[in-house]
């Protein structure tokens, strides 16, 4: 098989949560392991992040959280390289080399900036009202992290397909300009990793404040857990997991035959939804009751993070320079 790279970049927008955890952190992690022998990238996508988030010390705040936490949960920066997006500047350098080849109207296609528009319009409001530039090529400078390691694949959520398939589209006009200069990547969406419901049982998401939170003490978990909403059915009655989202968060976490044998709990009958709500509690505290401890050491030694993030730079910018020397003798700005 040939030499395989993995990239893939998180926005530092938020402390991550166990949607993100378990739709994003772990089966990344598990990927790397599986990968490894190759390269294997994980990208603090902080430039990505500047207009969402426009407050510097936020922004130092939750680079430090997303470090900490992919420390806490196993990322082995040893083996694998760890690095924040705003220190390679040869990112934003080929960003700058990537506007010339990538048409308008790919842009305008996309969900994120369709969505806004559409939003915009249905409040009556000027369709490009709070579109700044940054979001609107966000596609490109996202194809550029993916180009600077030449990167063959790319885990990600189905929410970002359609931005890996623009990176490739992106490749494809520059090399069909060009010449043969850019990889050209792969998405990998992760086979069995459904969106996971938060405590009201739409998607867990931050902007719907119905989180639960990972690196936090067992009481703040359970007190998390408890506010799962649930129908009226009593403890005596049989359920269908199917239709709850205490099993749907349960399954989400645990093993197939842990998920299963509560699965059958709950259609028995006798299972009360605050039992459950004990177990999932429990569940969660045991999964990162390991971590935590490393969590916490790194959010205490935000120097060792920095060292982190800096030697991972370095490795990624060794890379880049030999790509971007690739691009610019290709457009003949260099010999
Ligand atoms: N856009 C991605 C998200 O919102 C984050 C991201 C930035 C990314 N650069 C990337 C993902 C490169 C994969 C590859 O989740």
């Amino acid at each position: 098989m040939t030499k395989q790279t993995i990239l893939t970049g998180i926005k530092p927008t938020g402390r991550p949560h166990l949607g993100n955890y378990l739709g994003m952190i772990r089966p990344t992690l598990q990927m790397m392991e599986a990968n490894s022998g190759n390269t294997n990238c994980l990208m603090v996508a902080d430039i990505h992040a500047i207009s969402g988030i426009a407050d510097a010390t936020k922004m130092r705040e939750l680079t430090y959280e997303v470090g900490a936490v992919l420390l806490g949960c196993g990322l082995d920066a040893t083996v694998n390289i760890l690095f924040k997006e705003s220190d390679v500047p040869e990112i934003a350098e080929l960003t700058t080399y990537l506007m010339h080849v990538t048409p308008k109207g790919l842009m305008d296609r996309a969900h994120a900036y369709k969505a806004m528009v559409d939003d915009n319009r249905a409040r009556n409001a000027d369709a490009d009202e709070g579109v700044g530039m940054g979001l609107y090529t966000y596609p490109i400078l996202m194809a550029a992290d993916i180009f600077v390691t030449d990167t063959t694949h790319v885990p990600v959520g189905r929410d970002q397909q359609q931005h890996v398939e623009f990176a490739r589209d992106i490749a494809g006009y520059f090399n069909n300009t060009f010449g043969q200069t850019l990889t050209v990547p792969q998405h990998v969406i992760q086979p069995d990793v459904a969106t996971v419901p938060g405590l009201d049982g739409r998607k867990m998401s931050k902007s719907y404040d119905n989180v639960v939170p990972i690196f936090d003490t067992p009481a703040n978990i359970e007190k998390a857990v408890k506010r799962i909403v649930t129908d009226s059915a009593l403890p005596a009655d049989k359920k269908d997991p199917d239709a709850n989202t205490v099993y749907q968060i349960y399954k989400a976490i645990a093993s197939k035959d842990e998920a299963a044998a509560l699965a059958e709990r709950f259609r028995a009958g006798g299972l009360g939804y605050g039992d459950a709500k004990k177990i999932l509690a429990e569940k969660i505290i045991a999964e990162f009751g390991g971590k935590y401890a490393r969590y916490e050491h790194f959010m205490n030694n935000r120097a060792e993070v920095d060292a982190i993030f800096a030697a991972g730079a370095a490795r990624v910018r060794a890379k880049a320079q030999d790509v971007m020397a690739r691009v610019k003798k290709a457009v003949g700005v260099a010999v």
